[in-house]
């Protein structure tokens, strides 16, 4: 039985992913997080009392913090989600990106060879290699071209982890991967925005002309290929997961007022966001050959398991709508 350090696991995928690795295996998960705006624990609210799972509260950039974190715990594996994830937070102030995801990633690889964590697996995004035109796809061997303040941020984090592979010979392992959706993503993202506005009668804000693409993953698809790459993947080497679904923004929104019944009068084009990338667009051969990894879900089957589950979860993202969601720790775990 191994420990696995999950950092960001109050949000949205690392929520995902640490009830996969309890629901199967026997994995002893302590999920790392310090409950920023996008950390939510009633996203784990199903396995709260579970004996294989315990909860820690910090900051990945606070290396007293995780001095205390990694002497107490002492992670076989170190799985890393933690980090400031939403471009627009990132246009208006680039500070908290640069901490966490700069910052907060170098502290964790320096405990984590302190103290001989066995494999380091952080999590990326595509976004890292910047933008495509009509054509083409990312492999593992585009350049880093990144964009935005937020993937600029993702690449300085990657590029980090490598340096630890060849100059410190960490056995560190760089996921990559495309737009995900599905249960428990923030409503400011795409489609849970659209859902939740949609459901509520509001106006549905599409960016410039909404012709912008993404290649949308079911976010189980993507826990199932870091899982993957965690137990089987190389040291030292990338993979890129995508969703096989590339679809633009308005097609996105237009299926999402179909599958709720609603008008498209809802639609509201508003000033695109600056710097927008166009296009993204993965290979995932890489991935497939060598970890065995497909994604299960075709873009139908999960917008509609999605839309279904916003529609059923009403009080979960209502609660933070509202901030509700912040008292649920206090509640829970007396502010420990
Ligand atoms: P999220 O914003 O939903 O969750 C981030 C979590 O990290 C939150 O629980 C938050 O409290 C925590 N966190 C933030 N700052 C922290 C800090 N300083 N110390 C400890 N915890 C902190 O993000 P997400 O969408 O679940 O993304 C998770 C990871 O996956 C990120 O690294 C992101 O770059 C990557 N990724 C996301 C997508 C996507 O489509 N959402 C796609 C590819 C890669
Ligand atoms: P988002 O979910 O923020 O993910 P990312 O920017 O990391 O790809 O946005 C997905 C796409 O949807 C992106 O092209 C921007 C667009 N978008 C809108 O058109 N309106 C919105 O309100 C949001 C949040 C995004």
């Amino acid at each position: 039985m191994s420990k696995i350090l999950v950092t960001g696991g109050a949000g949205f995928i690392g929520s995902n992913f640490v009830r996969m690795l309890l629901q199967g295996g026997d994995h002893r998960i302590v999920n790392l997080d310090a409950l920023t705006y996008a950390g939510n624990l009633e996203n784990l609210q199903d396995v709260e009392r579970n004996e294989r799972y315990q909860f820690v509260r910090g900051d990945i950039a606070d290396a007293k913090a995780m001095d205390a974190v990694f002497a107490e715990h002492r992670p076989d594996v170190v799985v890393h989600f933690a980090a400031e994830s939403h471009v627009d937070r990132s246009v208006l102030d680039a500070t908290a990106f640069v901490r966490t995801n700069v910052i907060g990633t170098q502290v964790l690889l320096d405990k984590s060879r302190q103290y001989k964590t066995q494999r380091f697996v952080h999590v990326s995004t595509d976004e890292v290699y910047g933008s495509l035109g009509a054509w083409g796809y990312f492999t593992e061997e585009t350049p880093i071209q990144s964009n935005s303040p937020y993937s600029s941020s993702k690449a300085a984090s990657d590029l980090m982890v490598r340096a630890a592979v060849h100059t410190h010979h960490m056995d560190c392992v760089i996921t990559r991967c495309s737009n995900n959706y599905g249960p428990f993503q923030f409503p400011e993202k795409l489609i849970p925005l659209m859902i939740a506005n949609a459901l509520e009668g509001k106006k549905l804000p599409v960016y410039g002309d909404g012709k912008n693409v993404r290649d949308w993953i079911y976010v189980t698809d993507h826990c199932e290929g870091i899982r993957e790459a965690m137990a089987n993947g190389k040291a030292g080497e990338v993979y890129n997961f995508g969703g096989n679904a590339e679809r633009e923004n308005i097609f996105v929104v237009k299926e999402i007022l179909r599958l709720l019944g609603k008008g498209e009068d809802l639609i509201h084009y508003v000033k695109d966001r600056p710097g927008h990338d166009r296009r993204y667009a993965m290979d995932s051969t890489k991935a497939k050959a060598t970890l065995g990894w497909t994604p299960r879900h075709t873009f139908e089957e999960g917008l509609r398991q999605t839309v279904d589950w916003y529609v059923q979860n009403k009080a979960w993202w209502e609660r933070v709508r509202s901030g509700a969601y912040q008292t649920y720790y206090q509640q829970q775990y007396g502010g420990r």
